[in-house]
């Protein structure tokens, strides 16, 4: 809901708990006024703090504070919009000319507010949007050229958030690298100015596009976190800013330092999504609050159940071919798989990193009779049948660079650097994001392909369109668009297609991407040790339901670690499992035990997939690490427990559950156990965990029907 007081012109955006409240004030430009718990409009308007004089000469307006600082007059900040006019003035002014509320969609009320410069022409508009059903708020800008010379926008981020005073703040993020992704931080943000950016190209495996800021002493079930998530997969920059005055507050948007997006005359940029999230209620209330979120208005089939998958790239490397594909496919089947996906390998002369890529069309080494008979024996054995593809990349070594050495990122006179042995295509190009759309539908379309891995394995360097003009300052935006509008055009062509994010393992992994894809591959590091703290990490925003997780084999290929299948599979149950080893060489033994967890999986898929995160115990904590997935009605629980390597000596604890019907008894699907609520979430359980190492358990528990003469009873008191 919104509302406005005409006379004080203060906007108030209300969610089913929280309050965003704001007003253009007395010099024109867009102020902040409060983000946190539900206010009243008349409550909101005595936030209104008339403008002070200035301490000193050296003062200048407060960094936080705007809705959307610029860089003119007396703001020292970092400004979230900076320009330069054909002339050479970079400052805005603010000027402003109106407003509009409409409701888009039932349940979604929309707030745009417009401005321009107060001599230049440019319009600048914030746009606002609040949905009934969440305290999520989206937050975008779009800028327009409105005159006949070009304007360029040196920074055009999506939005400011600010945060009320606090004595403290502390900042959490995911910082990481390839194999190690999403590590959880939390500390105390330097007082001046804190960026996270990634200047790769895409999202990135160092860094994550969301914050959250809390007074400093939230934990995961109490206190008050204000958040926010970029809905964008290419280069970005969030600045945290801490100043002197005791506010905190941060701005982000797309594009990296050092880029300029030139704009001309007619034409706009629409900024990437930014939403934020005030939530009192601890990071477990903010993380809960963000997957909600997420399945109901980002993810493009958020209902459907994500089916178990094959994944043969740890089996074969390589070595792909329609016999060994088949071995595989049958004893997936075998296995309770329900999508057999054949990863890198199966095209051109792809037979190591160092050829192929480009040239899609399949190896007639591996398939002398094409991909069919593989398709039609995977479909036979009652499998989807998926696919990897690296549609943005290039081998030096292929015929498509052969023959259009001009599609790469490439700079004159700099070297055109190979990571992976692969260059990047560009993507902004409109000739190379059309033959990628061409090959691909056809490829979906001839091969009745049902899921496609997309990956994209190097960051962009030497980032030049050097055949047009300005060409290298457009393409950061370009490519990305580019990139969406072929993964869009392809979804329209085959609707029942589903596509998985990848890059490199959790590299591309954000609300953008996953407004048009069905799940994401966290990690390349598919050690289930490891793992635990990935997906710690991953859970912060990003939902179960988006996170896939392979069980594969030991000595796992990155660590050499060696742990249990059992736990192996416990630590994959919490996303979309999947299984990534090779079959051919389980024993029997851990055939059927494989096939029996698949089995047990898809008995509480459910509850991962589509219920709410508990994270009881995280893996900082001595002990075990445990999580506790929820039906929405209270019906059912799963319970999964990871102990890593325990200190000799750590107690043993019970684990306190949470968020069951506290009326209600409880009973454990497998040894029939039946516990009160008021236990588990008080005294908790003591988990049934043999001693040593990479013991693991999983406990569904079931709510046991009360008993009729309760329930009048009950009706009755
Ligand atoms: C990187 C991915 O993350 C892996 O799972 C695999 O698909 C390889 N690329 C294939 O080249």
């Amino acid at each position: 809901m919104i509302s406005f007081a005409p006379d004080t012109g203060v906007w108030l955006l209300s969610t089913p708990r929280t309050s965003y409240a704001l007003r253009v004030d007395e010099t024109g430009a867009p102020c902040h006024l409060a983000w946190g718990p539900r206010l009243t409009l008349e409550e909101a308007e005595e936030l209104i703090v008339p403008p002070a004089p200035a301490a000193s000469s050296f003062e200048g307006r407060p960094a936080a504070g705007e809705e959307l600082p610029v860089d003119g007059g007396t703001r020292y900040g970092p400004p979230s919009l900076q320009v330069r006019f054909a002339d050479g003035t970079r400052a805005f002014e603010w000027q402003p000319l109106g407003h509009r509320v409409h409701e888009p969609v039932p349940g979604q009320t929309e707030l745009a507010l417009e401005f321009r410069d107060r001599h230049y022409p440019l319009l600048t508009t914030l746009h606002y949007r609040v949905h009934d059903d969440s305290d999520v708020i989206e937050r975008w800008t779009v800028l327009r050229n409105t005159g006949d010379e070009s304007v360029h926008l040196l920074r055009a981020d999506s939005a400011a958030w600010t945060l009320p005073p606090r004595d403290d703040y502390r900042l959490s993020h995911v910082t990481g690298q390839w194999a190690s992704e999403t590590q959880l931080h939390r500390h105390r943000p330097a007082f001046g100015e804190t960026v996270l950016t990634s200047r790769r190209g895409v999202t990135s495996h160092h860094a994550n596009p969301w914050v959250m800021l809390d007074a400093g002493a939230a934990t995961e079930d109490h206190g008050q976190v204000w958040s926010a998530a970029l809905a964008w997969s290419g280069s970005w920059r969030v600045t945290v800013h801490r100043g002197p005055d005791g506010r905190a507050g941060f701005t982000g948007g797309a594009g990296h330092d050092g880029t300029a997006l030139p704009l001309a005359p007619g034409e706009d940029f629409t900024t990437p999504t930014y939403a934020g999230l005030y939530a009192d209620g601890g990071f477990g209330a903010t993380s809960r609050a963000w997957h909600a979120y997420t399945l109901a208005h980002v993810l493009p089939h958020p209902g459907e159940v994500r089916p178990v998958l094959y994944n043969s790239w740890e089996a074969t490397g390589f070595e792909v071919d329609e016999s060994g594909q088949k071995a595989l496919a049958a004893r997936a089947a075998a296995l309770g798989v329900e999508l057999y996906v054949v990863d890198d390998g199966w095209f051109g002369a792809r037979r190591s990193e160092r050829a192929g890529l480009g040239d899609w069309t399949v190896s007639p080494e591996g398939f002398p009779d094409g991909l069919g008979p593989l398709v039609r024996e995977v479909h036979r054995l009652g499998m989807r049948f998926g696919l990897w593809v690296e549609p943005e990349m290039v081998n030096p070594d292929s015929d498509l660079y052969r023959r259009h050495p001009d599609w790469v990122l490439h700079i004159p006179h700099r070297t055109r650097t190979e990571l992976r042995h692969q260059l990047v295509l560009n993507f902004a190009r409109r000739d190379v994001a059309d033959w990628a759309y061409g090959w691909l539908t056809r490829l979906v379309a001839e091969h009745a392909i049902d899921f496609l891995k997309w990956d994209m394995n190097r960051a962009l360097s030497e980032a030049g369109w050097p055949d047009r003009a300005e060409g290298a300052d457009r393409l950061w935006t370009a490519y990305v668009h580019h990139l969406y509008e072929v993964i869009d055009r392809l979804r329209a062509d085959h609707p029942a297609l589903r596509i998985e994010s990848c890059s490199g393992g959790g590299g591309r992994v954000d609300l953008g991407i996953l407004s048009r894809t069905d799940q994401a591959w966290p990690s390349d590091n598919t050690d289930a040790a490891d793992r635990v703290s990935i997906q710690h990490g991953y859970s912060q925003i990003y939902p179960a339901r988006t996170m896939a997780a392979w069980v594969t084999d030991v000595p796992n290929q990155h660590t050499g670690r060696s742990v249990p299948l059992r736990f192996r599979f416990h630590v994959a149950m919490a996303g979309v499992l999947g299984v990534g080893g090779d079959l051919t060489r389980w024993s029997d033994g851990e055939l059927a035990e494989g096939a029996a967890l698949v089995d047990q999986y898809k008995t509480v898929r459910h509850l991962v997939q589509h219920g709410t995160l508990h994270r009881l115990r995280t893996p900082a904590e001595d002990g075990p690490t445990a999580v506790q997935y929820t039906a929405a009605d209270r019906s059912e629980a799963l319970l999964l427990i990871w102990q890593r390597t325990p200190r000799h000596g750590a107690p043993r604890l019970p684990v306190r559950l949470a968020g069951l019907d506290p009326a209600a008894r409880y009973r454990d699907a497998s040894t029939g156990a039946v516990h009160h609520a008021t236990v588990l979430t008080a005294y908790g359980l003591l988990p049934d965990l043999p001693p040593g190492d990479w013991a693991s358990t999983a406990v569904h528990l079931v709510r046991v029907p009360a008993p009729s003469s309760l329930v009048s009873r009950g009706a009755a008191d």
